[in-house]
């Protein structure tokens, strides 16, 4: 695997491998790898020649600043996981490789930014859209793999995709959940042992919501839902919302629509864990 931290030579090996014809799979990450990320990639690698990782922890998308700090950084065994999936190219940049001097742009996010981690996280999705959009310019992949852990933020990157570089494919790929359920993510090594043990308990609840809906309206399996999580130890429920797969507008009403999602998002002591599921 070719290791890159200039943006200017990663450009310049991608336009090489472009001009012998190869299809080119961009996997964006902030590294703390598992085995999610690991199913990402031999997505990409199934789907194109050349399959370019990229692991940049970007500080425009933490709206706070003790989860940037506590993000997780394990590049040396990343580094190894990628080498034993034969993963291409490694892009590993600083800051100013990514960003260089210029100012963040602004995006139209529509009211994908108004509801759920938008209006949890302001200014989390003007951060992911700009670091995407720069991965894009760099790389310029023919496809993009994204986890549908995070649902809203797949929504959101297809959007601002289609605006500004319609030629890119953007692939969703299912989420990973470990052996009791709970989606991976590279939050879940901050867990202590009782915390992990209280957070595997919200997905089976999220899947009790398809049921739930045979005999309660929206509002009500809502407040079910949320006061089940908040009496489970170390648990805080942020929020409950059920959308359109397609759209992502709210649900008031599950006769109105035919493709379903559950989402949440909640706090196991200080970390704070998303999930989603398709229900209808
Ligand atoms: O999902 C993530 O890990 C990040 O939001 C992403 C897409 C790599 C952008 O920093």
């Amino acid at each position: 695997m070719k290791v890159f931290q200039s943006a200017g030579q990663i450009h310049a090996e991608i336009n090489f491998l472009r001009s012998q014809g190869k299809k080119i799979g961009l996997v964006p990450t902030m590294g703390a790898l598992h085995i999610g990320h690991i199913k990402l990639i031999e997505r990409a690698l199934m789907a194109c020649d050349t399959v370019v990782c990229s692991i940049f922890v970007n500080p425009l998308q933490f709206n706070n600043p003790d989860d940037f700090n506590k993000y997780p950084s394990t590049i040396a065994k990343d580094t190894q996981m990628l080498e034993e999936i034969d993963c291409h190219l490694l892009f590993h940049p600083n800051y100013e490789q990514v960003y260089g001097h210029s100012e963040p742009k602004e995006y139209d996010l529509g009211h994908l930014n108004d509801m759920m981690e938008g209006l949890y996280r302001p200014g989390h999705f003007q951060g992911v859209a700009n670091v995407v959009m720069r991965f894009f310019e760099i790389v310029q992949p023919d496809m993009a793999f994204f986890g549908l852990k995070d649902y809203q933020q797949y929504m959101v990157i297809k959007k601002v995709t289609a605006q500004h570089l319609p030629q890119i494919q953007i692939m969703g790929v299912e989420t990973i959940r470990d052996e009791k359920g709970l989606a991976l993510s590279s939050r879940n090594l901050r867990l202590s042992a009782e915390e992990y043990t209280s957070a595997v308990k919200v997905p089976a609840l999220l899947r009790q919501v398809k049921e739930k809906l045979a005999e309660l309206s929206v509002a009500e399996v809502k407040t079910w839902f949320e006061k089940k999580v908040n009496k489970i130890p170390h648990l805080k429920n942020e929020y409950i919302e059920l959308a359109d797969a397609d759209t992502l507008e709210l649900v008031t009403d599950v006769s109105n629509h035919s493709h379903i999602r559950v989402f949440t998002a909640f706090y196991a002591g200080e970390v704070r864990l998303i999930d989603n599921m398709s229900i209808a």
